[in-house]
């Protein structure tokens, strides 16, 4: 099983896309989808507005958003409205991504989005915050799931997208808490006169009491 790899022609997301119905991103761009409990509740709302507030940041990162919610178009459109007041501006019934308005839980099933804990008043289960960051090949990249009772952190999100495109085109990977700008690892399989070739900044490999050198450094490359 090779897992979800969403924009597939065959997956739901490629049909959507494939649908014409909203622009769903060029070869190039990278996407993000990420979905909501409920249209009208709070968590939700200071998530939405927050993403609102980071477009720039996902647009500077040639990123497009898509939102996922499990209520309808006249939903989404009034909410819009909280979540720009929310936000401090203008009630306007627009955000900088569209909202999927996946009223019947079309996409939230074949998506495994669905969380058994968190139900509404009819007993259906709600949508849980999951994230999913596609490359520009559009396949899956990333997923997180957050349970409904805890909103995401999207400085986080833009971290592991930076983390996620530099390490698409580098031969590095990125170590605990590292933030742009921090020294990266040369990835394990580089074999060392590749890596030095690679990496003219230089290398730093830490001494370990197993002598073996794996801990190797390299600040970040442009
Ligand atoms: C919220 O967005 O606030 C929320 C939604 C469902 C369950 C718990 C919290």
């Amino acid at each position: 099983n090779r897992g979800h790899l969403l924009w597939d022609p065959a997956s739901p997301m490629g049909s959507w896309r494939e649908s014409g119905k909203r622009r769903a991103g060029s070869f190039s761009e990278w996407g993000i989808l990420f979905s909501h409990p409920r249209d009208f509740t709070p968590v939700c709302t200071t998530e939405l507005g927050r993403a609102a507030k980071l477009a720039h940041e996902f647009s500077k990162r040639n990123v497009k958003m898509i939102a996922l919610s499990i209520d309808s178009v006249q939903d989404h459109l009034s909410w819009c409205k909280d979540i720009n007041a929310y936000n401090g501006e203008q009630p306007a019934e627009k955000l900088p991504f569209p909202i999927i308005a996946d009223k019947n839980r079309e996409l939230a099933v074949k998506l495994g989005m669905l969380d058994p804990d968190e139900l509404d008043k009819d007993g259906m289960p709600l949508t849980a915050r999951v994230v999913f960051i596609f490359g520009p090949d559009k396949k899956l990249k990333l997923s997180i799931l957050y349970p409904a009772t805890t909103g995401r952190n999207f400085d986080e999100i833009l971290r592991v997208v930076d983390s996620l495109q530099l390490t698409a085109y580098k031969k590095v990977a990125t170590p605990v808490d590292w933030k742009p700008g921090d020294s990266v690892m040369v990835v394990p399989t580089l074999p060392e006169e590749e890596a030095k070739k690679l990496f003219p900044k230089g290398i730093f490999t830490k001494e370990l009491p197993s002598g073996k050198k794996y801990l190797r450094y390299t600040p970040q490359p442009e």
